[in-house]
């Protein structure tokens, strides 16, 4: 029997602007099983983001529900989604979101830290995570010293810490360049295959996305299963 670690159902966006509603998408469902990855796909503008941060219990639904590990995040209160995020959840966001008073190696560890892990075994597992990103020899730099790719890595990094049962990225390559891009992409391929996490990549970069399990994609309002999958 499969068990979803992540269960969109139903969902609906919309904005208020002034006597303005507007809807960013609606009717969103998929469920996603242990160690699953999809891509999603959309033109700028078609609510990729915000779709990534309501699924992360960053942001709110007007209807439908976001099940994670069984638990639907729209009943949680503020402290017991922080503490399902931090527990279950890595997240990469568009801009890397690093602190910027911290070294890479402080970024890292902060989500062992948060977790209650001591300074000592937070130290050696976020250079673990580190090395895996070939970023062993830069923990001691902040980021404002460290490349857009470096940046990047750690914050991969840091999403994958935790060893979280469900990873959100949201254009993890999206600012680089592209040979930048395709290193810190096949960095982040081989993670994604050796661990059993369940990804949700949003890209633009439909390469990229073909080699995720499977691909949906946000398109007149909605997320369809992208037609170039159905054969
Ligand atoms: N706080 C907000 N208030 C009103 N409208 C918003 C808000 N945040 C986003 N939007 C609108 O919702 C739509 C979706 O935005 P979103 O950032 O999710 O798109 P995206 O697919 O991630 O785009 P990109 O590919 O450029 O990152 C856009 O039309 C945007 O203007
Ligand atoms: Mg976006």
């Amino acid at each position: 029997m499969s068990n979803p670690v992540l269960q969109a159902n139903g969902l609906l966006k919309t904005y208020t602007s002034g006597p303005q509603s507007v809807t960013v998408w609606k009717d969103v469902s998929f469920d996603l099983n242990a160690g699953e990855t999809l891509a999603i796909v959309g033109s700028s503008g078609s609510g990729k983001t915000t779709l990534l941060n309501v699924l992360g219990g960053l942001d709110t639904v007007d209807a439908g529900e976001v099940v994670i590990g069984g638990q639907s995040i729209q009943g949680l209160n503020e402290t017991q989604r922080t503490l399902l995020r931090n527990q279950q959840l890595g997240f990469v966001y568009q801009f890397h979101h690093l602190l910027p008073e911290f070294t890479a190696l402080e970024n890292v560890m902060m989500p062992l830290l948060l977790g209650g892990l001591s300074r000592k075994q937070s130290e050696a597992r976020a250079l673990e995570c580190l090395s895996a990103l070939g970023m062993a020899e830069r923990g001691q730099h902040k980021p404002a010293e460290l490349s857009g790719g470096e940046r990047q890595r750690v914050a991969i990094a840091r999403a994958l810490v935790n060893r979280p049962k469900l990873v959100l990225m949201d254009e993890p390559t999206g600012n680089l360049d592209q040979q930048t891009a395709a290193q810190v992409e096949s960095l982040m391929l081989e993670l994604i295959r050796t661990s059993d996490t369940a990804f949700v990549l949003v890209t633009h970069d439909e390469a990229l996305a073909s080699r995720m399990d499977r691909c949906m994609r946000l398109k007149d309002q909605t997320l369809i299963l992208d037609a170039s999958e159905v054969s």
